[in-house]
Order: structure tokens, then sequence, then C-alpha cells
């Protein structure tokens, strides 16, 4: 069949197999050539490892000097009389290909994060592939459900600000139009929901759950990712259900940091970048502010993706320093070159101009959306997209 990308919104409802091999291996390539990750760990489970920063962890670790063996869990969906299937499933393919060709082990376990069978099946992988022992863990779901553990019932994640509302714009990746909203404020339990799922609470359940195996090794670390951002920002994020999630991940990464003490360990919140990902198209109000800062620090010659965020993190703080570079909070930051003041002054003058009118001259609105398009393996030059594929090869089996 020939494969054409279909959105909704800001939902991609196909994705390209080859243009996901490409994704997969300009990041191998990107790795492969940066400052090497020294003194790195060597068996790493990643929970949420199919796209995005997880996927980009995975690939660093793998490829860029540690040589780390990697299990990773994702939900994905392949290819069915229901459609093609998602991106992160063929990511999770052709990263296994790749990884598998250089010597390494790389697991790829695809069930809800959330879940209690999930978490028994990454154990007996462990132990099956790793010796029973892991050296970090690194928590990257972005989820929009999750099931309540005693009722079954589905919570759901709830974008909003609380207090006040708050107006902000969309931009539409199905017509490129620009959407001015406004958002009413979360409700308690909305708010309490969102904690939930993108709170702290299911990165510790697996932590707790390795520590109860005796899965941790010496030294292991874990790590989860959050974002801060600039003021502009904070009414829609870190004043809103996202940022109080985040703010209990934080408070999580102390406890957790605690309970890895006694194994000579650490756990560490990484505070990132914005980034086009699948998840963050989806935050009302944060695509302008993303257009802004792509052009600015495009410009600047800072801007990273994911791969560059987390070839740094490795390289640069979390391994081969005798020391963890932290902030007050304790946090790791790698939102440091998107904070710096400069940047900041740019792209705020720039969203003071922008509208519905101006953005796709004033901001990077072309970068902001062949990055989406990338994401889905769709927008590269090399890929001849009228060519028909067969999916045949990639209907999933029991497992891989
Ligand atoms: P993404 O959508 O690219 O990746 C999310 C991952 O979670 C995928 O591997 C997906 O399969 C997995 N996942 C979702 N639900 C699951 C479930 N029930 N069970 C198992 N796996 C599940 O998202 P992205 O942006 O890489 O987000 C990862 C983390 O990084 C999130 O905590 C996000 O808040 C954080 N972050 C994202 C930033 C951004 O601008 N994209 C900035 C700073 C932090």
């Amino acid at each position: 069949m020939i494969i054409e990308p279909v959105i909704n919104g800001v939902v991609a409802r196909t994705a390209h197999p080859l243009g996901c091999e490409e994704s997969v291996l300009r990041q191998i390539n990107y790795v492969k050539h940066a400052k090497p990750i020294t003194l790195g760990p060597k068996r790493v489970l990643i929970i949420g490892g199919s796209s995005g920063f997880g996927l980009a962890a995975r690939i660093a670790l793998a490829f860029g000097g540690s040589k780390s063996d990697t299990i990773s869990v994702s939900f994905e969906r392949g290819p069915s009389e229901k459609g093609v299937g998602t991106a992160g499933y063929y990511n999770n393919i052709f990263f296994k290909k790749y990884a598998e060709a250089e010597g390494r082990i790389a697991v790829n376990i695809h069930g809800d994060a959330f879940s209690k069978e999930c978490k028994a099946e990454v154990v007996e992988a462990i132990e099956t592939y790793f010796e029973g022992e892991v050296d970090l863990v690194i928590y990257s779901v972005a989820a929009g459900v999750r099931p309540n553990s005693e009722t079954g019932e589905m919570l759901r994640t709830a974008i909003k600000p609380t207090g006040e509302s708050v107006s902000g714009a969309i931009i539409s990746l199905e017509d490129d139009t620009w959407h001015e909203v406004t958002l009413t404020p979360a409700t308690e339990q909305e708010s309490e929901d969102t904690i939930k799922i993108m709170g702290g609470e299911d990165w510790e359940n697996w932590v707790d759950a390795l520590i109860n195996v005796e899965s941790i090794a010496n030294g292991c670390k874990t790590i989860a990712f959050s974002y801060v951002g600039p003021e502009i920002t904070h009414p829609i994020y870190l004043d809103g259900t996202l940022g109080r999630a985040k703010i209990d991940l934080h408070q999580t990464s102390h406890s957790l940091n605690l309970k890895l003490a006694n194994f000579g360990g650490g756990a560490y919140a990484t505070v990132c970048k914005a980034l086009v990902t699948k998840a963050s198209v989806f935050i009302p109000g944060l695509s302008p502010y993303l257009i802004a800062l792509y052009k600015v620090m495009k410009a600047q010659g800072k801007h990273e993706g994911c791969i560059e965020q987390m070839q740094r993190l490795f390289s640069d703080k979390l391994y081969g320093n005798q020391r963890i570079p932290v902030d007050f909070e304790r946090l790791i930051r790698m939102d440091d070159w998107e904070l710096d003041a400069s940047t900041q002054q740019e792209v705020s003058a720039l969203l003071d101009q922008m509208n519905s009118d101006n953005f796709k001259q004033l901001g990077d609105y072309q970068g902001f959306k062949k990055a989406f398009m990338q994401l889905n393996g769709f927008g590269y030059e090399s890929i001849d997209y009228t060519q028909p594929f067969n999916l045949e090869d990639f209907i999933p089996e029991e497992s891989d």
C-alpha cells in the first residue's frame, strides 16, 4: 500500500515505517559522532522508550559511548485492519534491529506501564537478559489515560489551568491554522487525576517493584523527565494541572533518592527543553511558544532536539562526573539553554508580535511542522513516499 500522512488536528493517524527507520538511523549517527558518554550504565530499563525523550535516551545509551543493553516498555500499536500502526511501534523494531547488529541486548515489551502484569513481565526480562539487575531506570511515560488500580475506571489527563481561565492559541497541524482558545480551570478531580497519571506515583511503583525483587544494582540511578518553562508558559503549564503533576514528580525524586541511597545510587527529576513530540503538541497554548523558541534557538545556534538533549544529559551531567550538577531544588537542568535570558528576551519579543496572520513568517512553523512529520516517518527527502510499502512483515507477533 502507499502510506500517506493523515493528521487530525494535532494527532497523526498514520506513520511511515521507512521514515521511522530513517529517524532512528539519524539519531544513531548523531550520537556516534557526539561527545561520548563515559562510565555509563550497562543495563538500562526505559519505561516509555518508543518515542520522544525515552527513545532518544535509549539510542544515546546504546550507541553514544556506553554501549548499554536496554529493555524498553511502551504502549504502541502495530499494523492491523484498523490502520498502519503508530510510529513508536516501528521505532522499537528498528532500534532493536540496529542495536542487535552491534551486539547489544535490546528487548521491547509492549504493555501498559501502569499495570502489575507489565511490571512482572519486565522483572522477568531483567532476570533473563540482565542477570537480575539494572543500573539505570528511566521513566519517560507521557500518557493520556490510566486505569484506577482499585476500580478499573479510566482516569484521564486534563491539560488545563488551575484557578483562573487562560487564553492561548492552538495551531492545527492538519490545516496549518491558528485558533484562539480559552481554557477553563480544572476541577479538583481533574487535577488529581492528572497527578495520578503524570505525577510520580507510577515511577515510584516501578522502583519499589524493582527493590522488592532485588533488581536494583549497586550504584543504580533513576531519572524521570519534567518541564518548567519560562514565565510566559506558566499559566498553562507550571501553574496548571501538568505543572502540579511535575511538582509531584519532583517530590517523588526526593523519596526515591533516599531509597536508592541504600544502594549507593540516586534519583533525579530532569528538566528538559520544550520540544515537538507526540505528547507536547497536545498542550494548548504551547505551540506558539514552541515556534518562537525554535526560531530563536536555531538562529542562536543553540537548538537541540531530543537526541541532542539526551546525549548531553548522559555525557555531561549524569555520568563521568564526580558530582551530578543539580539546582537548589535538586533538579538536573537540561533547559538551561532554553531559559537563558537572551533567548527568552527574543522569544517573548517575537511572541508579542505573533498572530494568526503572521505566525508562519515570524515563527519557525516550517521547522515545527517538519519535526512533527518526521516523528511519524514523513518529510524525509531521501524516501520516495509514492512507492507502495508492504506492511505484512510488521504484523505484531506475540512477543519480539
Ligand atoms: P512521547 O509521546 O514522545 O513518548 C511517550 C512514551 O510513553 C512513548 O514511548 C509511549 O509509548 C509511552 N507510553 C504512553 N502511555 C503508556 C502506557 N500506558 N504504558 C507504557 N508506555 C506508555 O512523549 P515525550 O514528550 O517524550 O514525553 C516523555 C516525558 O518527557 C514526559 O514526562 C513529558 O512530560 C516529559 N517532557 C516533555 C517535554 C516536551 O517538550 N516534549 C519537555 C520536558 C519534559
